[in-house]
């Protein structure tokens, strides 16, 4: 599979794995086990195309809310997640980033992913950044209480503020705008994902539940990347 413009970092909106177990009377939390098969193959297919970034929305501040069940059944998947797959994202050259409060996180999740991130940090391949216990609205708050605290301290002025020393304060400091985002199961919305950073991003909305998205339809929507018009306001002559 080639393609002419590749997006340089992707997000993915992971919905879904509800309705999916319910569709196969099924426990929720078989919903997302389901769900991690699709993982696995996007984060490898990502990096046989040699894509940048990819952004994975695993669990928004607002996933507290569920039920107890389903969150331990979440985070007992995560550390799952971490055990089983490091060896290979390691191998395979991959850098792991967590986006959101780490510390917000049971002890052993943050340790783990703590510990993922540590281990991958000198991978020069794949940025694989996990959303976990994120909000966008949190996160640019976090990056004006910094920005804030450079001011109290003298390190910076309020004039010397912009893009890039805001975008610097963000769990993504470093990494591209998101070009792609992807947000499976037929809603169309944000959900708070990567507020700042999906400012001028392409939006495509597949009605596949996150389970059932294969190879086939993330083509499918590198393919309708590629025929975009992207003009940041301007104009063609
Ligand atoms: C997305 O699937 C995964 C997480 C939020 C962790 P959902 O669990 O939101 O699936 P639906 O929206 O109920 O189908
Ligand atoms: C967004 O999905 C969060 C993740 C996919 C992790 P939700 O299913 O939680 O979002 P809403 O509640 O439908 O907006
Ligand atoms: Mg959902």
């Amino acid at each position: 599979m080639t393609f002419e413009r590749l997006p340089r970092h992707v997000a993915i909106i992971m919905d879904g794995n509800g309705r999916w177990a319910q569709k196969h009377s099924l426990q929720i939390a078989m919903g997302h086990q389901a769900g991690v098969e699709s993982l696995r193959a996007i984060i490898r297919e990502s990096s046989d195309l040699g894509i940048h970034t990819l952004s994975l929305y695993a669990f928004s501040t607002e996933n507290w809310r569920r039920s107890a069940a389903e969150v331990n059944a979440l985070m007992a998947l995560l550390l799952r997640y971490f055990s089983s797959e490091i060896d290979e994202l390691d191998r395979k050259n991959v850098r792991i980033r967590i986006l959101g409060d780490k510390q917000g996180l049971p002890d052993a999740q943050c340790r783990a992913v703590i510990e993922a991130e540590e281990r991958t940090k000198n991978n020069t391949g794949l940025n694989l950044c996990i959303a976990l216990n994120y909000g966008g609205r949190q996160e640019i708050l976090r990056a004006a209480a910094s920005i804030a605290r450079r001011v109290r301290d003298g390190e910076l002025t309020p004039e010397q503020i912009n893009e890039d020393v805001f975008s610097a304060e963000l769990y993504t400091a470093g990494l591209p705008d998101v070009d792609l985002l992807i947000r499976t199961s037929g809603e169309e919305r944000l959900s708070g994902f990567l507020l700042w950073q999906c400012a001028y991003a392409e939006f495509v909305f597949p009605a596949t539940l996150w389970p059932d998205f294969t190879l086939d339809d993330y083509h499918a929507a590198l393919r309708e990347y590629e025929h975009r018009d992207r003009r940041y306001g301007g104009r063609k002559t």
